[in-house]
């Protein structure tokens, strides 16, 4: 990496810090990594994520809200012993937000001080104030810099939320890695960050950005996996009222509902009714709590009533019979 003179001081506190652990071998060992944080994937997730790594490509994952997207970056840093750095992404964010942005006010007082000690030389005063001292780096200039325990994974979130034009920088920075600093020069990641994009589909992100990534659709998960995500995230849970929590918000999601609950909903609700003591579901009960669930009106208008009755009877038969 290229860079200015004071470069490492940075990281010297990192220096002492047990090295990343290796990437996994395998899509086995890739499953079993995310398990380690209690994140239970499939096998699909698996293969993907286990190929993103070794391949060095960023991966690309799309899906519903709630589903688990930004947990796998957060899971992967925290398993590989590696930095977490995150990219939130909303309307309007540019490269002063994004990548680096000078200090104005430091560099002020800089040239007030040496013009104050009687400092003429116009070219080094340029050359100090332009230097990595008075650089504020943002989250994709520090994705770039180097690591002692390893390249940090950078999380890019909900990139659909941005503008084309930032979704264009953002092509150049992850083809080389590589980011150029008009007044000081061109910084390259020696060992490219491990890249996570995450995009909720409010519109399409663009094929040329796709193309540099894996993609990978994150789908609610099945009842089974929910049901094993439930007994691992809220474990006072009891057997019956997990099966029963996770069966019911798997047939709402057949409903037609403008916003069908996520796996974040099902946590919540499995311990919103754990904190009411709730031992098993009761029309009463889910009618009360379906806040936890569905956060639009017209999406609890449409249960209230018989339906919430309706629903529960049918997958409370549906258990039994599996028994
Ligand atoms: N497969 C899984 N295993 C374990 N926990 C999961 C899984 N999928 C989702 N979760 C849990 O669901 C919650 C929501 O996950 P997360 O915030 O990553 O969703 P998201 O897809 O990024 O949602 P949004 O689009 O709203 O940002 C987290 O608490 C996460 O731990
Ligand atoms: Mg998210």
């Amino acid at each position: 990496m290229r860079r200015d003179k004071t470069g490492g001081d940075a990281y010297i506190g990192r220096m002492n810090k047990t090295p990343a652990r290796p990437l996994p071998a395998s899509i086995d060992a890739t499953v079993a990594l995310l398990g380690e944080a209690h994140y239970l994937a499939d096998r699909a997730l698996g293969t993907v994520l286990y190929l993103a790594l070794k391949m060095g490509r960023p991966l690309f994952l799309e899906g519903e809200a709630g589903v688990g997207k930004t947990e796998i970056a957060k899971v992967l840093s925290a398993t590989l012993d590696r930095r977490l750095i995150r990219l939130q992404c909303y309307e309007g964010l540019d490269v002063a937000a994004a990548v680096y942005e000078w200090n104005y006010a430091a560099q002020m007082i800089a040239i007030r001080v040496a013009e104050a000690e009687g400092a003429h030389d116009r070219q080094s005063l340029e050359h100090d104030v332009f230097s990595e001292r008075f650089l504020i780096k943002r989250p994709l200039l520090q994705a770039l810099e180097p690591d002692t325990v390893g390249a940090p994974v950078l999380l890019i979130d909900e990139i659909d939320r941005t503008d084309e034009a930032f979704e264009a920088f953002l092509l150049e920075v992850l083809a080389d890695f590589q980011i150029t600093i008009p007044e000081m020069g061109t910084v390259k990641a020696e060992h490219p960050p491990i890249v996570v994009i995450t995009s909720n589909r409010t519109r399409e992100v663009h094929d040329a950005l796709k193309r540099r990534c894996l993609y990978h659709w994150v789908g609610y998960p099945s009842a089974e996996r929910e049901l094993a995500i439930v007994r691992t995230k809220v474990p006072g849970v009891s057997k019956k009222l997990s099966e029963q929590v996770v069966a019911f918000v798997q047939a709402l999601r057949k409903q037609d509902l403008f916003k069908s609950p996520g796996v974040a909903e099902t946590l919540d609700w499995a311990a919103a009714l754990s904190e009411l003591d709730v031992v098993a579901l009761d029309p009463a009960t889910v009618s009360d709590t379906l806040g936890v669930l569905l956060k639009y009106q017209d999406d609890i208008a449409k249960l209230e009533g018989s339906k919430v009755k309706e629903m529960l009877d049918e997958v409370k038969s549906d258990l039994r019979a599996a028994e």
